[in-house]
């Protein structure tokens, strides 16, 4: 059973009539990582996996919804009290909250909702969950909210209703994905361009540590902070566009862990300028060399990588995969690897073989398949 068979079952059950039924979707990044908050540049793309919801006007002033993967029911009013205890419910609620926020106005409903990105993978499957709601309401209710402000809503909800001070690469990629394309975004002017991306003799696979990535109350939002201070003593707004001399011009005035996060940031500003030179060229060395820097940077600067990440991007390195890197925010989750044709059933043979004997259980590995983001599902 397709998982909108399931959800349109339970509809059925639960509620009166029919709704329309919307799909976002989960994301990966080629580079860029924890450049966003910072005003730098982020490559994603949305990816086959989602969430899918099923939505319909209700008459009244509730929403009621109902988490068919967790099999939890939630009902909730839309005022700043009315939030609810349930940690998923908090991010219909939020976005609820934020388009409203919006001077936008509009009634209950009632919803059901499941989706299959993985939790916890660092394939933005919050992101996906606010993208599909703000995308489904706005439709709904014919609200005409510009597509830039769906994203921010869902950015808004995570600051505002479940404590994550992201950027807004994975709601912006969430909604603005296109089969077969990369996205490159412009944090600071919100400027973005689309990257067809299909190189010949190349795949993408992601390596999933299964290492749960849990960004609410994940030092992340420390991360953001050190970067947030550095850029203040360097008199910015943003870390985007201070050079290393300029940083290290003031490396005594700020702590050495501060120095560190602001290092590799300013690092990975320079990679992904180089693989947008790589890409126009069709330079995947370059392009793989400069995941495995951000790896690097990761890892011993901005410290959000984890032992079992490292063993990931190690055995594609002694495969001799061309890229691999951690993906996302980190602390858990997937590797992103850019491997050749011939290499990809004895990389991933060897990786779950070698990975598993070492932790216990195997990692899970995902196709990536470049799509379309946000949509309604006729
Ligand atoms: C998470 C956040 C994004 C971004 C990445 C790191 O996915 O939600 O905004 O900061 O981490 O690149």
């Amino acid at each position: 059973m397709t998982i909108k068979d399931r959800i349109s079952d339970k509809f059925k059950e639960l509620f009166p009539g029919t709704g329309a039924f919307y799909m976002s979707a989960g994301r990966i990044n080629l580079i860029g990582e924890h450049t966003d908050y910072n005003g730098g540049f982020v490559f994603p793309g949305a990816i086959d996996k989602g969430i899918w919801v099923e939505m319909k006007p209700n008459g009244g002033k509730n929403v009621r919804v109902y988490a068919l993967d967790l099999g939890e029911y939630a009902e909730f009013g839309m005022n700043e009290e009315d939030i609810p205890a349930q940690s998923w419910a908090r991010y219909v609620f939020g976005v609820c909250r934020e388009i409203i926020k919006r001077g936008y106005d509009f009634g209950g409903f009632d919803a059901v909702f499941a989706g299959d990105v993985p939790l916890g993978a660092g394939l933005s499957s919050s992101a996906a969950l606010e993208s599909a709601f703000a995308f489904g309401i706005d439709d709904m209710y014919s609200l005409g909210i510009p597509k830039f402000d769906l994203a921010l809503v869902g950015q808004a909800t995570e600051h505002n209703y479940c404590g994550v001070n992201c950027g807004i690469m994975d709601q912006f990629a969430s909604i603005f994905g296109k089969s077969g394309n990369l996205m490159r975004l412009d944090c600071m002017t919100l400027e973005y361009e689309y990257y067809p991306f299909s190189p010949e003799g190349y795949r993408l696979v992601l390596l999933d540590s299964v290492v749960k990535h849990e960004l609410v109350g994940s030092p992340y939002n420390k991360r953001r902070e050190s970067c947030e201070r550095v850029a203040a003593r360097l008199g910015r707004r943003f870390l985007r566009g201070a050079s290393m001399e300029q940083l290290d011009a003031i490396r005594h005035e700020v702590s050495e862990e501060d120095y560190k996060r602001a290092k590799y940031v300013i690092g990975e500003e320079k990679r992904v300028l180089a693989v947008c030179d790589a890409l126009k060229c069709g330079d995947y060395e370059t392009v793989g060399r400069m995941m495995y820097e951000t790896h690097r940077g990761m890892r011993d600067d901005y410290e959000v990588s984890c032992e079992e990440l490292d063993c990931l991007n190690d055995l594609a390195a002694e495969c001799g995969v061309t890229g691999s890197r951690i993906m996302g925010g980190g602390f858990g989750g997937c590797t992103i690897n850019l491997v050749r044709d011939e290499l990809y059933d004895d990389f991933t043979g060897r990786a779950v073989a070698a990975f598993a004997a070492r932790y216990g259980h195997a990692p899970k590995i995902y196709d990536v398949v470049i799509s379309d983001g946000a949509r309604r599902l006729d």
